[in-house]
């Protein structure tokens, strides 16, 4: 700790005494508030933070499409984009990408208020890597469309996300309290025939334009049944215009399972894997039910993938909280070893697993936390200067503690 750190922490006793005194009040009051659930978001949209966008342009609301378990679609995560384009169970795929909200979403790009996002939580705004509109008007896809100004566009979406099942082996304390499996039953039933019916124009409909397949940021691609069924049984040379991004937190990803779906190696495009640790100690705590040692060893393995060329871009993710921050350094480093190409933060947000007021005190990040300071200078350390790294929303945090240094 710099002698700096030592007077703003000296400075802050009093603040941290009420700080808890209000945590607890307030965990104590909100006991028996109805948590929002996972992805839902608890303040208005938009959030407290503003920032100018003028000129700026987001590709999201152009090309993507989320599928969330009961049918509902976004064109973006639903905790940074909470506004929905419709529902698939009663909507066409048109109805709901040229919709009124849709077109509203992208005036509100086009004007630069951005004004259904939450600017204080998308990492993209917060890390200030929107492209600008020029850039966006030469896109082979959608340029014609945002070079005259149109809110409703002729591509459907490109980028298909699916969060339409949340099994997953892991019961992680930030995003779930109990460990969820839809094996058989009428969940799993759902999330088969939603994931179908979004996909079939584009696998069977004979769709020719290239399109992006993301599997998942609901759940795991290898613990659900749903989307193993996709993916061990899709032929990626049948729909050589289909890349597959993987989200996965790596303990299934084993050579078998890898194996398994060799049909779509070549489709491949993107591996994200969640660590949220960078020791075995610190991971048992961020991601229950997980496997530190087969984490690793899968990890090292698709690196040599990734050196050979065999995997085209991984990337190592961490969501910090007061659990792991510590360890944001040496995950830096870890993920270099493992190889892979990035390595990601971003930071914890409120999924409903905690009462509200509990949720805060696993924010370091927080007005008078009690470990802000260490958080601050954790995040003056050089290494994150570094291009490997991606501070997503935790950038503004960055230029803080170093602009206080
Ligand atoms: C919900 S998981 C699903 C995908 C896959 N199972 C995985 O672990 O990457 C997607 C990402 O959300 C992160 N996550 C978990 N709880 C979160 C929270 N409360 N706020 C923000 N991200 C969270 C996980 O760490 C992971 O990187």
């Amino acid at each position: 700790m710099n002698p700096t750190s030592q007077h703003s922490e000296l400075r802050n006793l009093p603040t941290r005494a009420t700080w808890w005194l209000r945590r607890y009040w307030e965990r104590f009051s909100n006991r028996f508030r109805k948590a929002p659930g996972p992805g839902a978001v608890d303040e208005p949209s938009g959030g407290a933070r503003k920032a100018n966008l003028k000129g700026r342009f987001c590709r999201n609301p152009f090309r993507q499409l989320d599928l969330e378990p009961n049918g509902a679609a976004f064109a973006c995560c639903s905790s940074w984009l909470p506004t929905t384009m419709g529902n698939i169970k009663s909507q066409s795929l048109d109805e709901m990408w040229n919709g009124h909200a849709m077109q509203k979403v992208r005036e509100s790009i086009y004007d630069g208020s951005f004004r259904y996002c939450r600017h204080d939580r998308c990492p993209v705004i917060m890390d200030g890597r929107l492209p600008s509109i020029e850039e966006a008007e030469q896109h082979p896809v959608y340029g014609e469309a945002v070079r005259e100004r149109r809110t409703k566009i002729d591509n459907p979406p490109i980028f298909l996300n699916l969060v339409s099942d949340r099994s997953c082996n892991l019961f992680c304390p930030s995003c779930r309290t109990e460990r969820i499996i839809h094996k058989e039953g009428p969940q799993y039933e759902q999330a088969a025939q939603l994931q179908q019916r979004l996909l079939e124009p584009y696998l069977d409909g004979g769709y020719e334009g290239e399109f992006e397949l993301s599997i998942t940021g609901s759940g795991d691609p290898f613990a659900s049944r749903a989307y193993r069924e996709l993916l061990y049984t899709l032929d990626g040379e049948q729909h050589p215009n289909m890349k597959v991004a993987l989200q996965t937190n790596g303990v299934l990803l084993t050579p078998r399972n890898w194996e398994r779906m060799k049909k779509l190696h070549n489709n491949v495009s993107t591996i994200l894997i969640s660590f949220d640790a960078a020791t075995e100690e610190t991971y048992n705590i961020t991601r229950r039910g997980g496997h530190w040692a087969t984490l690793l060893e899968n990890c090292r393995r698709m690196g040599e993938l990734r050196s050979k060329g065999e995997v085209k871009y991984m990337r190592f993710d961490f969501v910090a909280q007061a659990d792991n921050f510590r360890e944001m350094p040496a995950f830096v480093e870890l993920s270099r070893e493992l190889g892979a190409d990035h390595a990601y933060f971003s930071k914890m947000l409120d999924w409903g697993t905690w009462p509200h007021a509990e949720y805060l005190e696993k924010c370091p990040w927080e007005p008078g936390h009690p470990s802000r300071e260490a958080f601050m200078e954790m995040l003056r350390d050089p290494i994150f200067d570094d291009p490997f790294v991606i501070l997503g929303n935790l950038n503004d945090y960055r230029e803080e503690a170093l602009a206080g240094r």
